[in-house]
C-alpha cells in the first residue's frame, strides 16, 4: 500500500508526511511526494527522511497530466492526499494568476488523472480508493462578531483570489463525486501554525522579525480573528478522515481557538521575552500598525463538532502548548530560517512591506 501526496514539501504537507511515516498505524506505508518546489516548497523540511525508502520524492507540477498518470500507474496508490496549492492571501492579491493555475487547473488535472486510474481499478481496490482534498475555512467568507462558527453547511462566500480559487477547487471535487462517483473526501481547516511555517505568514513572520529586531507589521486595527490549530493536529485530522470519513462528505477542522491578531502577536512577543530576552527591551516595542490587507476578512471560526462526533477527532494541543513548541522550534532552527530567507523571500518582503 502506498499513498500519493501532493505539496508534501510545503508547510502542512511536510508535517503530514513526517507524522505519517512516524505513526505506528501507517509508518510502514510509503509516501510518494509530488511537489513543484515553488518558493514555498522546501526539501529541508524532509531532511530527516533522506535515504529512507518509504519516502519517494518527485519534483513536478500537478498540472502535468502525463506525469501524474505515470506516477499513478507506477506506484498504484490507495489514496491521493492533495495539499499542493498557492496558499498566501497577500500574494493572491498582488498576483492571482498562479492561484488559478495551481489551485483550479491543478486540482482539475489531478481529478481527471485520478478518475481514469480509479475507473480502471479492480473492484476491491476501487471501493477502497480515496481522493482527499485539503481545503480551507476561507471559502466560507467572513463572520460577524456574533455569528456562529462555520459549519459544513455554510454557504460559500470567498472574498480573496486565494479563497475563490480554493472554493473553485472544492466545487470541482464535489462535482467529480456527484457526477462520476469518485470517492472523495474534503477537509476545510482553519489557520495552522507550527514547525516549517514559511515566514510570510503571520506567526513565523512575527517570530523571525522580532528576533532580527525588525518591525512587527500588524494590518489595520489588529482585531481580525482567526481560529488557530497546531499543524500536527491538522495532520491527525486528515489521517482520521482518510481512515474513517464518509465518502463525498466535507469535514471542518479547527482548533476551538479564536484569537485576535494583535493578541497572537503579543503572545509571541511574551514568549520570546521569556525564552530569548532582548537587551533592547520587550519585543512588543516592535509592534507597528500598517495599511490593512484589501478585502481583509474580519473573522474566521470553525465548528468542528462533525469530525469529533463521527470520527472522535479533537485537537491534542492547546494554543498555549502549541505556540510554545512553535516559538522554541524557531529558536532551535536558525539555519532553516536563514536558508528560507533567500533572495526571492527578501524581494517579497520589500514588495509587501516596503523598506
Ligand atoms: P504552502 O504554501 O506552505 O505549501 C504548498 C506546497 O505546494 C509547496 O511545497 C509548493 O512547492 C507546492 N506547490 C505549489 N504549486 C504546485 C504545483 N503546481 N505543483 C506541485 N506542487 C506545487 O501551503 P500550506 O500552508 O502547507 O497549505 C497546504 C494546503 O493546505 C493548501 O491546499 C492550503 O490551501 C491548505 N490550507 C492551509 C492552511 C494554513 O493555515 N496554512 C489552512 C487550511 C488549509
Ligand atoms: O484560514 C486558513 C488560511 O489561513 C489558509 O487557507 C491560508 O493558506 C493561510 O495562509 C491562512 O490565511 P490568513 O490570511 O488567515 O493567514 P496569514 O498568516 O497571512 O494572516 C493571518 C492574519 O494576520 C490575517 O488576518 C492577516 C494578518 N497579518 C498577516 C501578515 C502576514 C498581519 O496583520 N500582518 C502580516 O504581516
Amino acid at each position: 500500500m502506498t499513498i500519493l501526496v501532493t505539496g508534501g514539501a510545503g508547510f502542512i504537507g511536510s508535517n503530514f508526511v513526517l507524522d505519517w511515516l512516524a505513526s505506528p498505524e501507517y509508518g510502514d506505508e510509503p509516501v510518494v511526494n509530488l511537489d513543484a518546489l515553488t518558493y514555498a516548497g522546501n526539501l529541508e523540511n524532509l531532511k530527516s527522511l533522506q535515504g529512507d525508502a518509504r519516502h519517494v520524492f518527485v519534483k513536478g507540477d500537478i498540472c502535468d497530466r502525463a506525469l501524474i498518470d505515470r506516477l499513478l500507474a507506477e506506484h498504484q496508490p490507495r489514496a491521493l492526499v492533495h495539499f499542493a496549492a498557492e496558499s498566501h492571501v497577500d500574494r493572491s492579491i498582488s498576483g492571482p494568476g498562479a492561484f488559478m493555475r495551481t489551485n483550479v487547473e491543478g486540482t482539475f488535472t489531478l481529478l481527471e488523472a485520478a478518475r481514469a486510474y480509479w475507473g480502471a481499478m479492480a473492484e476491491q481496490a476501487k471501493a477502497a480508493f480515496r481522493f482527499h482534498h485539503v481545503s480551507t475555512d476561507e471559502v466560507y467568507g467572513s463572520l460577524k462578531a456574533d455569528d456562529p462558527p462555520f459549519a459544513e453547511t455554510n454557504p460559500y462566500e470567498p472574498n480573496s483570489p486565494y479563497s475563490a480559487s480554493k472554493a473553485a477547487s472544492d466545487h470541482l471535487v464535489r462535482a467529480w463525486h456527484h457526477t462520476y462517483g469518485m470517492p472523495v473526501l474534503t477537509t476545510n481547516c482553519s489557520n495552522n501554525y507550527g514547525p516549517y511555517h514559511f515566514p510570510e505568514k503571520l506567526i513565523p513572520l512575527m517570530i523571525v522579525n522580532a528576533l532580527a529586531g525588525k518591525p512587527l507589521p500588524v494590518y489595520g486595527d489588529g482585531q481580525q480573528i482567526r481560529d488557530w490549530l497546531y499543524v500536527k493536529d491538522h495532520a491527525s485530522a486528515i489521517r482520521a478522515v482518510l481512515a474513517g470519513g464518509r465518502v463525498g462528505e466535507v469535514y471542518n477542522v479547527g482548533g476551538w481557538n479564536e484569537m485576535a491578531n494583535i493578541d497572537i502577536v503579543k503572545t509571541v512577543c511574551a514568549l520570546l521575552d521569556e525564552l530569548r530576552p532582548s537587551a533592547d527591551g520587550p519585543y512588543a516595542r516592535l509592534i507597528t500598525y500598517v495599511k490593512d490587507r484589501p478585502g481583509h476578512d474580519r473573522r474566521y471560526a470553525i465548528d468542528a463538532r462533525k469530525i469529533e462526533r463521527e470520527l472522535g477527532w479533537r485537537p491534542a494541543e492547546t494554543f498555549a502548548t502549541g505556540i510554545r513548541k512553535t516559538v522554541q522550534w524557531y529558536l532551535d532552527n536558525p539555519e532553516w530560517v536563514s536558508h528560507v530567507q533567500s533572495g526571492s523571500y527578501r524581494d517579497w518582503v520589500s514588495q509587501q512591506y516596503g523598506s
